[in-house]
């Protein structure tokens, strides 16, 4: 029988799994059909590859060896159970691994360490892992019942869960031995070879497993028995003793606790994650309280128990040795409830020595559980809002600073003040956390955090997402209050903002107020163009949240889109003009004798005026008729909109100019050429209401 070894894609694969492996198997010989004459025999192997490919698919994914070629149904079966061992596309293989190529890639890593070898991230482990949760969770709760409270240890029914479940967990030992050993979260790291497997066990668990598996009462019982049939002392009195004996070996089938704990916390690691987790390790620990309340109320009876129920035991006081087991369970679990959370003592305090030390137990293990509660209590409540407590710690050390320095009242105020609307009641290091995000996803997040800026300024509304997110991933959120002097006339500037929210006044310096800007505009932008002083001083009247652009910044960004420069300049050139300064002091505006930055400034203008509806007096501007730009200028437009990556759809399209908006016209009564002034009106939609 031939061995085939495909090199493709899954469709190979399953096509060989299906059709060819049956062609096989029944026919046990393999003729080449005209569709596989580009298969190549492998020399001397009996193996068939696809050209000049091995382990790769033309994919470059790493492909499974198909496996040889079964004969049998048993083969089958093997198979079978073979892919239930392999690490499968689940929770864990993913956090594990990463990707699907890397997850076939451990599939052929497993393959390599035997056939046997069970791979922790396996649909088996998983389910295998399921059951022994469940068998466990059972056994830690029906056994001390069952050794405290009946009396029918040589039982059929008792001996034969105590059989069943020895016997699972003696086959859990051996599939311990078979399984793939995690360390960390390196994929890389997952011991596969049986014999690190097995030394690895043998240096952690495999003790405790065994000693908790193994049957020790019955083993006890046994030769017992032998010893007393062949010496013939079997009293009444030394059969209770053994009994007794073999109960108490019975618990250390507890110490399957540790199983229990070590399933628990490899699963709450892999499928509860961050708040879940929390949550889960909250319940975890609820129901390890009550599985040690539960314990302990069967400690409580169990040894007066095996002491033969003393008359001062607290069961012979409460007179309960011959009750229902129901009723002594209950009388136990109070009694030992009431010790564990330090409510009291139960009915009656301890009379006996014993049942002075037990309740000492039950105290120290009560209060253990008890401080371990309110521990995770507190971290989930901290961790529930961290941002918000975080914020109260900034606060709270602002006032002490404000404080130590014994800032005037008025001064503490605003800096509350700033703080609340600043930050809104929750502090993050947003530097960091953005810092941390990968290039893409952090432009993504910032683009998606100023879409209403975006939105709201038609410098960007209407401009190319490139040069959007170019500008807005260099921004840098601002507050200011009502009153700050956010820019001074005559000082050197090194940015300029945007305005998400609020308004601000442009005030000249005889201290008039030349305009407001609100929503949507930006200012400052004058001195990052000319590179001379600021033109005049600009006051927030309420609370402002402005994004700032460096001049760094402001100048890399424009380099690369010289027509939104253009536009920025003719705006500039416009308010200059607006508040009686030379607009030739915007460089480009001055240099602009090429025809073509006369031509664009044109089309921006007249686009400009159009949107506004303004019809058009014999300015320079206005001698362009709407007719002949757009006959004129119909290449060049494409062209500079290219350049730039404007939306200019066409010279109609007036939306498609980004210009700022909420400009206060002040200046109708200053003097300026009338042109100008219309064009001013048609660019900045006055903001009614906050007219100086
Ligand atoms: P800059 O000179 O850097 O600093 C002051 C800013 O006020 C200036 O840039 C402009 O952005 C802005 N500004 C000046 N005059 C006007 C105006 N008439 N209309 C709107 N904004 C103006």
């Amino acid at each position: 029988m031939e061995y085939i070894k495909f090199c493709g894609t899954t469709i190979c694969e399953r096509l060989h799994r299906t059709k060819f492996l049956r062609s096989f198997s029944e026919n046990d010989k393999y003729t080449p059909s005209d569709a596989d004459m580009s298969l190549k025999q492998g020399s001397g192997t009996g193996k068939v590859h696809f050209g000049g490919l091995d382990d790769v698919s033309l994919y470059g994914t790493p492909v499974e060896p198909a496996p040889p070629a079964p004969d049998a149904k048993q083969g089958f079966l093997r198979n079978q159970l073979q892919a239930l061992f392999q690490p499968t596309d689940n929770k864990l293989a993913m956090k594990l691994f990463g990707s699907k190529k890397a997850l076939m890639k451990e599939r052929i890593r497993q393959k390599a360490a035997g056939h046997w070898v069970i791979h922790p991230c396996s649909s088996f482990r998983f389910y295998w892992d399921l059951c022994m949760l469940l068998l466990l969770v059972a056994n830690l709760i029906i056994l001390p019942v069952a050794i405290s409270f009946f009396n029918d240890d040589l039982s059929t029914r008792w001996i034969a869960f105590n059989c069943l479940s020895d016997t699972i967990f003696l086959i859990d030992i051996v599939v311990n031995f078979r399984t793939g050993i995690m360390q960390q979260d390196n994929a890389e790291q997952v011991i596969l070879d049986p014999k690190l497997i097995a030394k690895h066990y043998l240096r952690t668990w495999f003790f405790l497993d065994l000693i908790s598996s193994i049957p020790l009462d019955y083993i006890f019982l046994i030769f017992n028995q032998d010893f007393s049939e062949n010496f013939q002392i079997l009293h009444a009195g030394r059969a209770l003793r053994i009994l007794r004996l073999a109960k108490l070996l019975s618990l250390v089938r507890l110490l399957r606790l540790s199983r229990l704990v070590r399933y628990v916390s490899q699963w709450e690691e892999v499928y509860f994650l961050n708040m879940a987790s929390v949550f889960m390790r909250i319940f975890n620990l609820i129901c390890m309280m009550l599985l040690i309340g539960h314990w302990s109320g069967c400690l409580q009876f169990l040894v007066p128990m095996l002491q033969g129920f003393p008359p001062n035991s607290w069961v012979a006081i409460n007179e309960l040795q011959e009750a229902f087991w129901l009723e002594q369970y209950s009388w136990a679990l109070f009694k030992a409830m009431s010790h564990m959370l330090c409510i009291g003592y139960g009915r009656f305090p301890p009379q006996s020595l014993t049942d002075m030390w037990l309740t000492m137990l039950s105290m120290i293990s009560g209060a253990t559980c008890y401080a371990l509660f309110l521990g995770h209590a507190t971290n989930l409540i901290q961790s529930l809002d961290s941002s918000r407590r975080q914020y109260r710690e900034k606060v709270k050390q602002v006032e002490e600073y404000m404080a130590y320095r014994k800032l005037p009242r008025e001064m503490r105020q605003r800096i509350t003040e700033y703080f609340e609307h600043r930050y809104q009641g929750k502090f993050f290091d947003e530097e960091v956390i953005l810092g941390e995000l990968s290039e893409k996803l952090r432009e993504d997040v910032i683009n998606y955090n100023c879409r209403s800026l975006v939105a709201s300024v038609p410098f960007f509304a209407n401009a190319d997402s490139n040069f959007v997110s170019d500008v807005v991933t260099k921004l840098r959120y601002e507050v200011f209050q009502p009153g700050d002097i956010i820019i001074k006339e005559g000082t050197i500037g090194n940015k300029m903002y945007f305005i998400q929210e609020g308004i601000v006044d442009i005030v000249m310096a005889n201290g008039e107020v030349a305009t407001s800007l609100s929503d949507g505009s930006y200012f400052g932008e004058i001195c990052l163009l000319t590179n001379a002083r600021r033109v005049a001083s600009v006051r927030a009247e309420t609370y402002c949240n402005l994004f700032s652009l460096s001049v760094d910044h402001f100048n890399a960004v424009l380099d690369q889109y010289p027509l939104m420069r253009r536009t920025m300049e003719s705006v500039a050139a416009e308010r200059l003009n607006k508040i009686g300064k030379n607009p030739n002091l915007v460089a480009h505006r001055e240099d602009d004798t090429t025809s073509e930055g006369n031509t664009i400034n044109a089309v921006v203008n007249a686009l400009a005026a159009e949107a506004e509806h303004v019809s058009l007096s014999d300015d320079s501007v206005a001698r362009l008729s709407e007719r002949s730009l757009g006959l004129a200028l119909q290449p060049l437009q494409a062209a500079s909109c290219r350049m730039a990556g404007v939306a200019l759809p066409g010279l109609g399209v007036a939306a498609a100019l980004p210009r700022p908006k909420s400009e206060h016209d002040f200046s109708s009564t200053q003097a300026q050429p009338p042109s100008l002034s219309s064009v001013g009106a048609a660019f900045h939609k006055s903001d009614a209401g906050i007219a100086p």
